[in-house]
C-alpha cells in the first residue's frame, strides 16, 4: 500500500488519542485530514464514523483511520457503508493480517483499550502493509456483492 493520505477521525473519548497519533503520522510523513471532533466535548460517534466512511469511500486507495473509547461503536458505524472494511485491532497482528487478506479500509482503535506506544505500532503496521490480492481478492469482492 503506498496511501500518504490519511483521513482521521475520533470522538471525545478518542480525541487525546487521536491528537498522538495526528502528531506521529505527521511525523512520518503522511499528509492527514482531520475530521472532527475538535474538543473533548461530548459528541455522538457515529456521526464521525458516518462522515469518514463517506470521505474514504469517495477516492481510490483512501484510507481511514477511526477511534472512540472502544473502537466498537465506530467499526460498527463505519461498516455500514458499502466499500468500507472496517477493522477494530488491538494488537499488531490483526491490523497486519487485515490489510493482507481483508483489505481493510478503514482501521478503528479503542483509545480505552490501547496505549499510546501500541496505537502508533497498530497504525504503523496497517499503513505498510500491502493487500495480496490473489484469492483474497474473490473473497472481498464477495462481502460486496
Ligand atoms: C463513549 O463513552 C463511548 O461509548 C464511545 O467512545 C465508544 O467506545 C463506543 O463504541
Amino acid at each position: 500500500m503506498n496511501v500518504k493520505k490519511i483521513i482521521i477521525g475520533s470522538d471525545h473519548a478518542g480525541y487525546d488519542l487521536k491528537t498522538v497519533l495526528i502528531e506521529y503520522l505527521k511525523e512520518n510523513h503522511y499528509k492527514v485530514e482531520d475530521i472532527g471532533c475538535f474538543s473533548k466535548e461530548s459528541v455522538d460517534y457515529p456521526i464521525i464514523a458516518k462522515k469518514l466512511a463517506g470521505k474514504v469511500i469517495q477516492g481510490e486507495d483512501k484510507k481511514g483511520i477511526l477511534i472512540c473509547g472502544t473502537g466498537i461503536g465506530m467499526n460498527i458505524t463505519a461498516n455500514k457503508t458499502k466499500g468500507i472494511r472496517a477493522v477494530v485491532c488491538s494488537d499488531t497482528t490483526s491490523a497486519k493480517y487485515s490489510r493482507l487478506h481483508n483489505d481493510s479500509n478503514v482501521l478503528c482503535l479503542g483509545a480505552r483499550i490501547v496505549g499510546e506506544y501500541l496505537a502508533k505500532d497498530i497504525c504503523d503496521i496497517w499503513l505498510k502493509t500491502s493487500f495480496e490480492g490473489d484469492r483474497h481478492l474473490r473473497r472481498v469482492t464477495l462481502i460486496e456483492n
